[in-house]
């Protein structure tokens, strides 16, 4: 059952980089709360997106909450530079680590939240024994690296897995779920137990984004 209220995040990586703040504007003004910060180094994935000099003039455009999702490789590297830069949450991927368990506590002591992600193929256990540091945990619902793919039903079981140790182990960290999320499955992944909701395609890259953001948001009620 899910007992938290839903968090919409959605990812910059859809925008019109062109108009982005503008696109920004829209989202404060339809009150959604966080943004999703996708960035990417071109080894962990396949492609490249934008990294620190972004999110940091953005930061200074927006009060959103900074969802920043950590794509690259020993993400140790560059902790402290996404922190500075605005980041209110920084995730990294356990599959891109060696330490994820000194990771996390390094983005605590930089005083960020930190969270770790997923890849579809990866099992849930593979973070078990990191949900008590964690504030958000990421299920990725699609190979991670590019936007606009298609919803992968693996995660469903995975986030019904981590909300029920949530409850067994007596934490309260969020349930992130990211990739093809849009208002045809919002509802399926929200009962499952994610409250924390990316969506790309689905909202920025939409003509109205804030109708789209609105048809997200009405879907899980
Ligand atoms: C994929 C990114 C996602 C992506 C989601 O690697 O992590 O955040 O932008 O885009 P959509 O919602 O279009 O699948
Ligand atoms: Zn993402």
């Amino acid at each position: 059952m899910q007992t938290k209220p839903l968090l919409l995040a959605p990812s910059l990586l859809a925008v019109d980089f062109s108009a982005i703040g503008e696109k920004i504007e829209i989202l404060e003004k339809a009150s959604v709360p966080w943004l999703h910060l996708d960035v990417m180094d071109g080894a962990f994935v396949p492609n490249i997106s934008f990294g620190q000099p972004l999110i940091k003039s953005l930061r200074k455009k927006t009060d959103m909450f900074f969802d920043v999702h950590l794509m690259i490789n020993e993400p140790c590297r560059y902790l402290e530079s996404f922190k500075d830069a605005g980041a209110d949450l920084i995730c990294i991927h356990v599959e891109a680590t060696k330490d994820a368990e000194a990771d996390l506590k390094a983005i605590k002591a930089l005083g960020a939240r930190c969270g770790v992600a997923i890849k579809p193929a990866t099992p849930v256990s593979a973070i078990k024994h990191l949900l008590p540091l964690l504030d958000l945990a990421l299920v990725m619902s699609v190979e991670p690296g590019f936007g606009g793919q298609k919803f992968m039903p693996v995660a469903v079981d995975k986030i019904k897995e981590l909300a029920a140790l949530r409850d067994d182990m007596g934490l309260d960290f969020h349930i992130e779920v990211d990739g093809g999320i849009g208002a045809d499955n919002a509802r399926l992944v929200y009962e499952a137990g994610a409250d924390v909701l990316v969506a790309g395609s689905s909202v920025l890259g939409k003509e109205d984004i804030a109708a789209a953001a609105a048809a997200i948001t009405e879907s899980v009620k």
